[in-house]
């Protein structure tokens, strides 16, 4: 960063923060004398992980309206909690999530106030607990997530690339980071890499910083933060079955460990993150190939999921029986779920893309 500005930085920023805060759910606006509710701030930040402010919106707000305290997600079903999470992805979240919501409760419903004291909760690492400590409880932290090490890498023009560069980046935030309004300094930086300072096209001409920033003094703002090239991920492939009768379709509940665990799902043929499916259907019937398919990155594979579907009568071996579906090995615990109901089912993302591409084709 260009030299002896470290101070004004915090002022600048705040005060441009002042004037343009993004209005969010989760968030006291500045100049509130409110203090922000823990269990919003925390619910926010799990749910803002790997995902964008955009697609949070409508899950906090079900979410908040559903269970409005902790104690009322601790107290609620994990299938529910499961099914309403459908959709945001990455489910261990919502795993920890149930856990954490907890142990909050089992210790009276109050949450720790300090980073230590956060970093022991399920489902919180290093930066969720710096992000709640100083959003709902003042203190002073470094907050550093995706937005701010872009912003940070420029303002001090640190070449160095990412992954390699994050203690650097870390460093340099501890710089800056104002001893007062640390939550309100962490998310104004925030809101100033989602707004202004932008990956491709950063908004120098408006950003209260410019006059401090190293990269844009050189020219070389929107080539920072660099990347190491990731490796490309692994292709797997798998194949899931719409199996149908009567306009139902028959939903699986996964298995309690490993992708997507416990969530519903159609069933498939066993691909795992670290082999292909067999292409195996899990009863026999008129298979038929559903045109297209579902291309879906995981975090360390892609997904090419191909869609087999059928038309099921009572009559079909091994799908007649226990409710139809219970008694059939690798189906177990199956439903008929109405088709025209699918958007109540809770299904993750990929299955749901799978459900499309059968409803499109007809
Ligand atoms: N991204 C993650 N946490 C955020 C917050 N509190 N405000 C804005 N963007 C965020």
């Amino acid at each position: 960063m260009a030299s002896g500005k470290i101070e004004p930085v915090g002022k600048r920023l705040l005060a441009w923060y002042d004037a343009n805060a993004r209005r969010l759910p989760w968030r006291m606006m500045p100049g509130s004398n409110e203090r922000a509710d823990p269990y919003r701030v925390w619910l926010s930040e799990i749910m803002l992980q790997q995902t964008t402010v955009a697609a949070v919106g409508p899950y906090f707000a079900a979410f908040t309206e559903r269970w409005p305290t902790v104690g009322d997600l601790a107290a609620a079903e994990d299938a529910d909690v499961l099914s309403a999470w459908a959709g945001l992805g990455y489910y261990a979240r919502a795993r920890n999530l149930i856990a954490c919501a907890r142990e909050v409760a089992r210790r009276g419903s109050e949450f720790p106030d300090t980073e230590e004291g956060l970093r022991e909760l399920p489902g919180v690492g290093a930066y969720t607990a710096a992000a709640i400590a100083a959003i709902a409880f003042g203190r002073h932290a470094v907050v550093v997530d995706a937005n701010v090490e872009r912003v940070v890498a420029r303002l001090f023009a640190i070449e160095e690339p990412l992954p390699a560069a994050k203690p650097a980046i870390r460093a340099a935030m501890a710089e800056i980071t104002p001893e007062y309004r640390a939550g309100d300094f962490a998310q104004a930086m925030m809101d100033l890499g989602a707004t202004i300072c932008t990956p491709r096209q950063p908004g120098c001409l408006l950003c209260p910083l410019s006059a401090d920033c190293t990269a844009r003094e050189r020219g070389i703002a929107a080539e920072l933060p660099k990347k190491t090239p990731r490796k490309p991920r692994p292709v797997r492939t798998g194949t899931a079955f719409w199996a149908e009768r009567d306009g139902h379709v028959l939903l699986v509940k996964r298995p309690g460990k490993g992708m997507l665990a416990g969530m519903r799902a159609l069933p498939d043929d066993g691909w795992a993150a670290r082999r292909d499916g067999d292409g195996e259907p899990p009863f026999g019937a008129g298979w038929q190939p559903v045109d297209g398919a579902v291309s879906h990155g995981f975090t360390h594979f892609q997904l090419e999921l191909s869609v087999r579907e059928a038309e099921v009568g009572h009559g079909v071996d091994g799908v007649d029986g226990v409710d139809g579906v219970d008694g059939v090995d690798g189906v177990g615990g199956g439903e008929w779920w109405p088709v025209d109901r699918l958007d109540d089912a809770g299904l993750p993302t990929l299955f749901a893309r799978a459900a499309q591409l059968v409803l499109k084709s007809r």
